[in-house]
């Protein structure tokens, strides 16, 4: 395939240690602020707690909540506006995963590197854990006084997130990662259901992070426009490690996909190609966000650590 002509080299991601310092830093900022939102485990009832508290605060990559800070640095936006998007987006994501693994989902016994929420306490725990999560993210954005913005924004902000992750979005998507199990999705099938089930918490973070300060509607589109592109290839990426990476690496159980005979990017398109197109998906993305100019550098070494990352 013909070279775009302003197609940017991969920044090598291992190198740029400026972007492991911010991805650091955000990382460090999501974790206490995490903390603090989360109900302590003596708090009864401590089991569903302590199940919270295990699913949320066990690693993670923090991708979300770094897409969060990066976007509002690019903007000038203050990060005390943005730890309660950061938080939302990241508890979100974690009862997702939670759910995901359990055995009417995906049947993981592993995450994180530890056993599944399901695995160390029980089903009906887990379940609970994950509504109890999705609430106190929405509990969040509602009430974090640090959010600055005028309620109108804030109103904005919930319906945001409320619109990502139902059934015309991130739910939407698992229910058609489930029902295509066992079947072969033509590519554009593919898309939609990665575009929902992964795309869409990735977008709504970038725009609850743009809702955060002024950001104009140039800047929003372009960021929107980021946002589709590594929200996909994010998920592109996340099936390539499937086959690619080990367990130990990844904290989840490699051929996953393999074992419960999932569509995904390699399985359509094979390695290379699927390689090919989630590069394809960075160059895009980066050329979105040039009219913001250098203060978005940043966003565009995430975008590369998104389809070079190991786990
Ligand atoms: C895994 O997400 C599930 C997907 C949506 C692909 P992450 O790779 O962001 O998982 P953590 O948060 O780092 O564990
Ligand atoms: C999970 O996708 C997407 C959501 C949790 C919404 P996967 O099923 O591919 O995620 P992993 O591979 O288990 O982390
Ligand atoms: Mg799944
Ligand atoms: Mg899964
Ligand atoms: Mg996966």
């Amino acid at each position: 395939m013909a070279t775009k002509p302003n197609q940017r080299p991969l920044t090598t991601v291992t190198d740029n240690l400026p972007l492991q310092a911010l991805i650091k830093e955000s990382q460090q900022r999501v974790e206490k602020m995490l903390s603090h939102w989360l109900p302590a485990e003596n708090i009864l009832p401590e089991e569903l707690h302590a199940a919270m508290r295990y699913s949320v605060l066990n690693g993670g990559k923090r991708v979300r909540a770094v897409l969060v800070y990066m976007v509002g640095e690019a903007l000038d936006i203050a990060p005390e506006a943005l730890d309660g998007p950061a938080c939302a987006v990241e508890i979100i994501h974690a009862y997702s995963l939670i759910h995901d693994d359990l055995p009417a989902m995906d049947d993981d016994d592993l995450r994180r590197g530890k056993p599944t929420c399901h695995r160390r306490f029980d089903e009906a725990t887990a379940v609970l854990a994950g509504d109890a999560l999705h609430s106190l993210a929405f509990h969040i954005l509602a009430h974090d006084p640090a959010i600055q913005s005028s309620d109108h924004k804030r109103l904005q902000m919930v319906t945001c997130l409320a619109q990502a992750i139902g059934s015309r979005g991130m739910a939407g998507g698992q229910a058609i990662d489930l029902a295509s199990e066992g079947k072969t999705l033509t590519l554009a099938e593919l898309e939609n259901m990665h575009i929902h089930k992964t795309g869409a918490l990735i977008r709504a973070s970038v725009e609850l992070a743009t809702l955060s300060g002024d950001c104009p509607l140039s800047h929003q589109k372009a960021l929107d426009k980021y946002a589709k592109c590594i929200g996909l290839s994010f998920q592109i990426r996340d099936d390539i490690l499937d086959i690619e990476a080990d367990t130990e690496t990844l904290g989840k159980p490699q051929g996953a996909d393999i074992a419960r005979d999932k569509s995904t990017y390699p399985s359509l398109l094979g390695m290379s190609e699927s390689k090919r197109w989630a590069n394809e998906l960075h160059q895009d993305a980066t050329q979105a966000i040039d009219i913001i100019g250098e203060k978005s550098e940043p966003l565009s070494w995430l975008s590369s650590y998104i389809i070079e990352r190991g786990h």
